[in-house]
């Protein structure tokens, strides 16, 4: 098959989370199967541009509509990771992606609606023709409308659109008239069974338009799925999805074991293997002595977190764990940091509270290379989330050794099994996990935890090596996606015939 990906992330050149981690790893496995993947991604001012090889500008402009208007977009190729990566930068006055960051301007509706369309209109001039347009979040669920009413019609009519919804909470709407600036028919589009916003009727909603709009809709793990078709989970879509539900499906997500290795990392002191734990101590103390952390005599877990610090992730509960470990007598590693400015002053109210003590380390901003460093060194991972569509960093830190802690909920639920759960067959059970999201559900796990760390040290051990040796591999889920583009493709075809 040829897939297109159209994205706002992609891993390691521009990542803010989990996203950029999907785009690329589910590419590669794609690519690994056989199909021909591409990626659509806006040229950045901030990427890592050291991560694209052969980075070149292609002759010929793509000519995108806007606002009345029709403005040029240089076109850049290259490759990351070994995907084909297009790159599309608007001439257009607002300078759209040369902000210093990737999200959070005042106009993202405006940068990835423009962005969306010239994604197609690149598809179209360059002649493609993809079986699959796979989109994601927000900020390309415009390409499902898009492509039904403007570019099908005009000859991009061979592919089936898949729409993954990465979290709920980000819908991108807006009124009905910032929808009409990329060429949509917006208030056609404004009706309950279209884009129509559940809630507030004179505003209308992306993602609720990839979901009328795409022929599969996935979101990251099977529970989220479940989640968010209830009135408590679905943000105000619950009704869209259940009416939709045929073609939406929650697909657990995958890591790329090929970037997330421990025994190849080159950001880690020492490499090691399940087989060879000892240089999981090395890197323990590695960092310790970095951070200014004790470690003579400490005998009690380290606990690392690695997050975006946003209310999701149970950032009371966070903030809790890091006291209750200094009670337990643990250390704490927090990477993080927040686009929610009052959650940002508050750690660093804590992070400056502890800022010279030997048990506790706060480091608020986003660092690729400490954030290896951290997997590698930590014995548990808390990951408290209120709720969490699938979650990586639980996968990453098992395969660094890292037993999780995290909360029952989306697909935290589905990859972390409770050691003391009987009813799971004892092969999956990796790690601990708790449903109230309170500080008392949260100190009964942690104190089992560091139980069982601190009174069996021989059966941790066997749990470490048992976590490093979990497949999260992208295989499977690749698989899966693999089979409804297939079906989709072979539905189309079929009615056509
Ligand atoms: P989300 O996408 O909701 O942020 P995920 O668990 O899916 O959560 O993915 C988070 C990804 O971002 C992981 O790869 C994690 O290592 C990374 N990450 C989060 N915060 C930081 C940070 N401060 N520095 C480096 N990497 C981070
Ligand atoms: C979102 C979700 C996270 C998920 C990631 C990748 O950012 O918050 O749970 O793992 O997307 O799908």
């Amino acid at each position: 098959l040829h897939i297109i990906h159209i994205a706002a992330e992609m891993a390691p050149v521009a990542k803010v989370g989990g996203l950029g981690d999907v785009v690329t790893g589910l590419g590669k496995a794609l690519q690994k199967r056989g199909h021909l993947v591409e990626v659509i991604l806006p040229k950045y001012d901030c990427m890592q541009y050291d991560h694209i090889r052969d980075l070149r500008v292609l002759d010929v402009m793509v000519e995108s509509y806007f606002d009345d208007r029709l403005f040029k977009n240089k076109v850049w190729v290259g490759s990351v990771e070994g995907l084909p990566v297009y790159f599309i930068e608007p001439l257009h006055p607002d300078k759209f992606f040369w902000r210093g960051q990737f999200y959070g301007e005042h106009d993202d509706f405006k940068r990835f609606s423009f962005f969306s369309r010239a994604a197609l209109e690149l598809l179209l001039q360059a002649g493609k023709k993809p079986d699959i347009i796979h989109c994601h979040d927000w900020q390309t669920a415009f390409v499902a409308p898009l492509y039904w009413d403007l570019y099908a019609p005009k000859g991009l009519d061979s592919a089936r659109i898949c729409f993954t919804c990465h979290n709920f909470e980000y819908q991108g709407t807006a009124s009905v008239s910032e929808l009409a600036s990329c060429g949509l028919d917006a208030y056609q589009l404004n009706r309950p069974d279209r884009m129509q916003d559940n809630s507030a009727h004179d505003r209308i909603n992306p993602v609720k338009g990839a979901i009328v709009f795409s022929n599969i809709v996935t979101t990251v793990s099977p529970t989220y799925a479940q989640e968010v078709r209830t009135a408590e989970g679905g943000r105000g879509l619950h009704l869209t999805l259940n009416s939709h539900s045929r073609k939406f499906i929650g697909v657990l997500n995958g890591i790329d074991t090929g970037a997330w290795n421990p025994s190849t990392d080159a950001f880690l002191k020492v490499q090691y293997s399940a087989n060879d734990i000892q240089g999981k101590t090395e890197n323990k103390e590695a960092i310790r002595r970095n951070l200014g952390l004790s470690s003579a005599a400490v005998r009690k877990p380290l606990v690392g977190c690695i997050t975006r610090l946003v209310p999701q992730k149970g950032v009371h509960l966070i903030r809790h764990a890091i006291y209750r470990t200094l009670e337990l007598g643990g250390q704490f590693i927090l990477l993080g940091s927040s686009p929610v400015p009052h959650i940002q002053r508050e750690f660093e109210g804590i992070a400056n509270h502890f800022e010279n003590h030997d048990h506790i380390r706060l480091i608020l901003k986003y660092d690729e290379s400490l954030s290896h460093s951290i997997y590698a060194a930590s014995d548990i991972f808390i990951i408290p989330s209120i709720f969490e569509p699938c979650g990586l960093t639980q996968m990453i830190a098992m395969r660094y050794g890292a037993v999780p802690i995290v909360r029952k909920t989306g697909g935290l639920h589905d990859s972390v099994f409770d050691v003391d759960d009987d009813a799971i067959p004892l092969p999956f059970r990796n790690g601990f996990t708790f449903l109230n999201a309170d500080e008392q559900g949260l100190n009964g796990v942690m104190e089992r935890a560091f139980n069982l760390y601190m009174k069996n040290p021989g059966r941790w051990q066997e749990l470490v090596q048992k976590v490093m040796s979990m497949d999260f591999s992208w295989d499977a889920s690749a698989a899966q996606y693999e089979e409804l583009y297939s079906n989709s493709v072979a539905r189309a075809r079929a009615t056509k015939e």
